[in-house]
């Protein structure tokens, strides 16, 4: 079974992703407060780990590449290093251009997701680097076949999607992701053209129709806000969207197309203006 997947960002209230075009807080100097309260945030998810596209995991490793021609040729199966029941610090990276040079990211062990036309050499210099892959199929866009792997090989059943864009876009697009946990750093962008949360590079009718309904409301001491929603798919054909959270209220669809509310209960409305 694939594990949940429970994307997990910061943006602007505009949705975007440049953390170094924002503002600073104007009622504290506090220096890493942002994310302090971004990692404080993740820990009350309860993930077995993280997971992110090539570029975000690229601005975290510094390897180099050393893998030599194995004596014989490895095949495309799962590969496990030594977890030593850490976290995962897994990257998508079809085409195999990171070097972990250590078996971890920032103390978690790394698990690379790869396309199977990777070489030889690179696989040989993550085993000697002591990191985890797995195949996401030939050209490493297989993400839900990449994830029961995942899944299985080890033991995982949650796990953050962390950005960038790109690959929250591929895993909605792919119908991947179950929920948004979302902090609002309270400050706008305005920019046309920055990154945002997601982005699908693809046609418009291919990005998965999606509509959230709230699940765990919080407000962090300090700065913004962190909404948790749980993402649901209405399927065209219902005239009425069921089942998809008891804070949610039912949908009506007219005209074939869904209209969704995301509604809050009354408890929660109480949580949010503590
Ligand atoms: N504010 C936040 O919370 C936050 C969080 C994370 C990142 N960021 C920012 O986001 C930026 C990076 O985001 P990004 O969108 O450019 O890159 P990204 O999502 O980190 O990585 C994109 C890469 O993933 C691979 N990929 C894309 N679609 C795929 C698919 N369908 N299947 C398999 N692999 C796929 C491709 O690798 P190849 O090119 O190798 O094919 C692609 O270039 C950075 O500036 C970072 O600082 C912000």
């Amino acid at each position: 079974m694939r594990p949940r997947i429970i994307c997990h960002m910061v943006s602007s209230v505009d949705g975007r992703l440049h953390s170094e075009r924002w503002t600073p807080i104007v009622a504290s100097q506090e220096p890493g407060l942002l994310m302090r309260v971004y990692e404080q945030t993740a820990e009350r998810l309860g993930a077995q780990g993280w997971i992110v596209g090539r570029q975000t995991m690229q601005a975290m490793t510094n390897g180099s590449s050393h893998g030599a021609q194995p004596p014989s040729p490895l095949p495309r199966s799962p590969h496990l290093g030594q977890r030593n029941g850490r976290s995962l610090a897994v990257a998508v990276d079809p085409s195999g251009k990171l070097h972990y040079g250590a078996d971890h990211v920032g103390g978690d062990h790394a698990v690379a997701i790869l396309g199977e036309q990777v070489s030889d050499t690179y696989l040989q210099e993550l085993r000697q680097d002591g990191v985890s892959y797995l195949f996401a199929g030939a050209d490493g866009h297989d993400l839900a076949g990449a994830l029961t792997t995942l899944g299985s090989s080890l033991g995982v059943d949650r796990l953050l999607l962390e950005g960038g864009g790109r690959i929250n876009g591929a895993f909605l697009q792919a119908e991947l992701i179950d929920e948004l946990s979302l902090l609002i750093y309270p400050g706008i962008d305005g920019l046309t053209g920055i990154p945002s949360i997601f982005d699908f590079h693809g046609q418009g009718e291919q990005v998965a129709r999606c509509a959230c309904c709230l699940a765990r409301p919080w407000r962090p001491a300090s700065s913004g806000c962190a909404i948790t929603w749980n993402v649901c798919r209405p399927r065209l054909e219902q005239p009425w969207l069921e089942g998809v959270g008891s804070g949610a209220r039912k949908a009506r669809v007219a005209d074939g197309k869904p209209r969704l509310q995301a509604v809050t209960t009354a408890s929660d409305s109480q949580r949010l203006t503590r």
